[in-house]
């Protein structure tokens, strides 16, 4: 017999034995699975994660444990010579081999928040996967079950795939427009990105996968990103990013959390002791692990000691600071403790069993992919998404039927952008505009194959003529000859990179053109995040359309002829002026690479549209803003403490107009004498559908730590005695409704009790 065949004799023998002998469970049933599993107890469904994490780290032997702590890229890396190990999933982000002995499944890990991705390298075709719209557009919906089931569809697609690791969960603050990343994050409130990411999180989890929280922290910039610190105060960082975080991860126990690139304060995220001992998995008492983003590992002992559990993508580091040699060295002298390896094993597996992996073997069965429900899924998020930031006239939305129409631009033609970088999904029939940009990575561009043109000439009755826009001269003449105009603009962004706010390729000239030509119109804009737009009282409309994902040429159109309300919020400021910003210029620009720099974060919690409140600047477009294609009133704003010292508000909100829609009311709240980083911070908000004339009340309860500033010394979250002022609206600078309410104050500690 060889050994497979006499484990299974072994089993069929032991569950025979169980049968006849098996206790009665309080149901009366007899319990098999305990003592089915007793080669391999650790499988027992029954028990905990924790205590089964405990009887598999009993078995492990010294090698085995070093090998779930070491991982490898997942791809061949061309420039480094470099070729994964047998096992991968070619292609993708990671590997960690499994333990066959033990039943430890291999941890097969795919980038990203979008959906699968697949690296540019691989030797293999393309992995053609269904994309969400950006993160920033996913945030844009302030509609977190938007957010869970958008996540649980790409995690589908993810498990479907062989996958049982995402790296998804971007929930970096966007505190500086620049950022080349801010498409996979999208919010520069922590309340609005914890709520958000974690509903995603939670929705990518419940697929029996492990997501991936990241970068964690202050991963603000992409410039330098491998070197620069960046320096907050620590009060500042737990009222802001580190909340986000703290809000995400209270929502959807993420398995993992990546620290990022960037030093922190002056140490790397990923040796922090600060970041992964103390905060992470000491106040917060996260039993997950942390796994180094792809080249953030910058020693062994150090990073183990301060609380790195697992090193990600060997080849990027400079050293293999985890593998056998370095780490069996460094346990041999005694630099990292027996006991820490066995916490790394002891976090890993437990993630494994509590998030379903172990007991959920994943396999490539993507022929089980549902691409058609999915496509709606991913609509339906686009949609919502959109945001429409001005409409003059009424101008939107379109009455479908024949009126001529030219489309201009942006490669409307062919598809829709996406970001560049990891996150990169290549969409379902190639990417219908090959060649443009980088060659190598972030780039190259990728679209996906939903182009709007064809989604407005289904609606347009078929008087629908295309301009590339190369030239403004044709584009503009066309324009004149038509009814209306639209026109599409693109900014591409991508990972490693920072970009300038203004439109590049001659677009803004292209607009103003066509705009001249024809005052009906619209622009639709497709970016990561905030842009200028010199050309903005020209035109009609303007929709925000972020980078729509895998059905946004349709979600676009569906939007642009009123099958759908706009309902986006903008989830991050438009400033108006780079002189707006906390850095008008941006740090690290210029210098030559692996310069180390700091970037000084002086704004503390004060990022985007609190920043702008505190100075009194005046936005291109505001945090929450938004248009509809209907009308809301706000009012019946009420604020009520609970015995228990609760902060709860409520609010009504009325559909004044003449068609269904999307309200997204807003609530603020601030000491009415300050003392915070900024007068006021969002308390909560609604996302709510209502008809013409349709009331709805909301009420909302108001997480503590909002009403608080935090006390390093006494490491405690303090709520101020005294007056409160709250606001109700439609965005952060439009907020009719407004009362007050009388907070006893108090303190809390900021360690979570378990
Ligand atoms: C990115 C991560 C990504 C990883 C693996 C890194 O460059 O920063 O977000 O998950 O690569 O592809």
């Amino acid at each position: 017999m060889n050994n497979r065949k006499m484990r299974a004799f072994m089993s069929t023998l032991m569950l025979a034995t169980a049968m006849t002998m098996a206790p009665l469970n309080a149901a009366g049933n007899p319990v098999v699975a305990a003592t089915a599993t007793l080669a391999r107890p650790w499988m027992d469904t029954s028990l905990s994660a924790e205590a089964r994490t405990d009887l598999l780290l009993r078995e492990m032997t010294v090698d085995e444990k070093k090998t779930l702590v070491y991982g490898y890229f997942g791809s061949p890396f061309k420039e480094r010579n470099y070729a994964p190990p047998a096992g991968v999933r070619m292609g993708s982000a990671g590997y960690i081999p499994g333990i066959e002995r033990l039943g430890i499944p291999a941890q097969w890990q795919t980038d990203a928040g979008l959906g699968v991705a697949t690296q540019r390298d691989s030797t293999e075709p393309m992995r053609e996967r269904t994309s969400l719209p950006a993160g920033i557009a996913t945030v844009a919906t302030w509609n977190p079950a938007l957010a869970r089931q958008g996540g649980a569809m790409i995690g589908k697609e993810a498990r479907l795939s062989g996958f049982n690791v995402m790296l998804a969960g971007g929930v970096n603050l966007v505190r500086e427009p620049r950022n080349g990343r801010n498409f996979e994050y999208g919010a520069e409130d922590p309340l609005l990105a914890g709520i958000m990411v974690g509903a995603q999180i939670s929705g990518i989890q419940s697929n029996n996968i492990i997501s991936t929280i990241k970068h964690y922290a202050l991963n603000a910039q992409e410039t330098g990103r491998f070197v620069l610190s960046a320096n907050i105060d620590e009060a500042g960082a737990r009222m802001s990013d580190l909340l986000a975080f703290e809000i995400a991860m209270e929502r959807s126990n993420p398995g993992s959390v990546m620290c990022a690139y960037n030093r922190y304060n002056g140490d790397y995220a990923c040796e922090n002791d600060f970041l992964l001992n103390k905060v992470l998995k000491g106040d917060w008492g996260y039993k997950g692990y942390v796994m180094s983003d792809w080249g953030a590992v910058h020693s062994t002992a150090k990073a183990a000691n301060n609380g790195l559990d697992q090193e990600s993508g060997y080849i990027f580091d400079k050293e293999m600071f985890f593998g056998a040699d370095l780490l069996g060295k460094a346990l041999a002298d005694g630099s990292v403790p027996m006991a820490r390896l066995d916490d790394m094993n002891r976090r890993i597996l437990r993630a494994l069993f509590d998030h379903g992996v172990m007991d959920n073997p994943v396999a490539v069965e993507d022929h089980k992919i549902d691409y058609a429900a999915h496509a709606k899924i991913t609509r339906a998020d686009a949609e919502e998404g959109i945001v429409l930031l001005k409409n003059q006239g009424g101008l939107l939305p379109l009455a479908a039927g024949a009126s001529k129409i030219a489309v201009i631009g942006g490669y409307a033609d062919k598809g829709v952008m996406s970001g560049g970088g990891s996150s990169t999904v290549f969409g379902r029939g190639g990417n219908p505009v090959p060649g443009l940009g980088p060659k190598n990575f972030p780039g190259p561009i990728v679209f996906h194959a939903n182009p709007p043109l064809a989604a407005i000439q289904a609606r347009a009755g078929g008087n629908v003529a295309f301009d590339t826009g190369t030239d403004p001269t044709a584009a503009a003449k066309l324009a004149a000859d038509s009814d209306l105009a639209i026109v599409f603009v693109n900014q591409w962004t991508g990972e490693a990179m920072d970009f300038a706010l203004t439109l590049p390729d001659n677009q803004d000239a292209l607009v103003a053109a066509v705009a001249k030509a024809n005052k009906r119109t619209i622009v639709v804009v497709q970016s990561g995040g905030p842009v200028f737009m010199p050309w903005l009282k020209e035109v009609g409309a303007v929709l925000a359309a972020w980078y729509p994902g895998s059905a946004g040429g349709e979600a676009i159109a569906r939007v642009i002829y009123g099958e759908v309300d706009a309902s986006g919020r903008l989830p991050v400021t438009f400033p108006a002026s780079l002189d707006q910003l906390p850095r008008p210029k941006l740090d690290g620009e210029g210098l030559p690479d692996g310069t180390k720099f700091d970037v000084s974060y002086g704004e503390g919690a004060a990022v985007g549209y609190k920043w702008f409140d505190q100075k009194g600047y005046k936005p291109l477009f505001a945090f929450g803003y938004g248009l509809s294609y209907t009308r809301f009133a706000y009012k019946d704003l009420k604020a009520s403490v609970g015995t228990d010292g609760t902060l709860t508000l409520s609010g009504s909100v009325t559909n004044i107009g003449e068609r269904a829609g999307k309200a997204v009311p807003q609530l603020y709240v601030g000491p009415a004498t300050g003392g915070w980083e900024a007068p006021k911070r969002l308390a909560g908000w609604q996302k709510l559908e209502l008809a013409s004339g349709a009331s709805s009340r909301f009420t909302v309860p108001v997480d503590a730590r909002l009403l608080a500033t935090f006390d390093v010394a006494k490491n405690e979250w303090v709520v101020k005695p005294g007056r409160y002022k709250v606001w109700l609206g439609a965005s952060a600078t439009d907020l009719p409704v407004t009362t007050e309410v009388t907070l006893k104050g108090g303190r809390f500690s900021a360690v979570k009790a378990n």
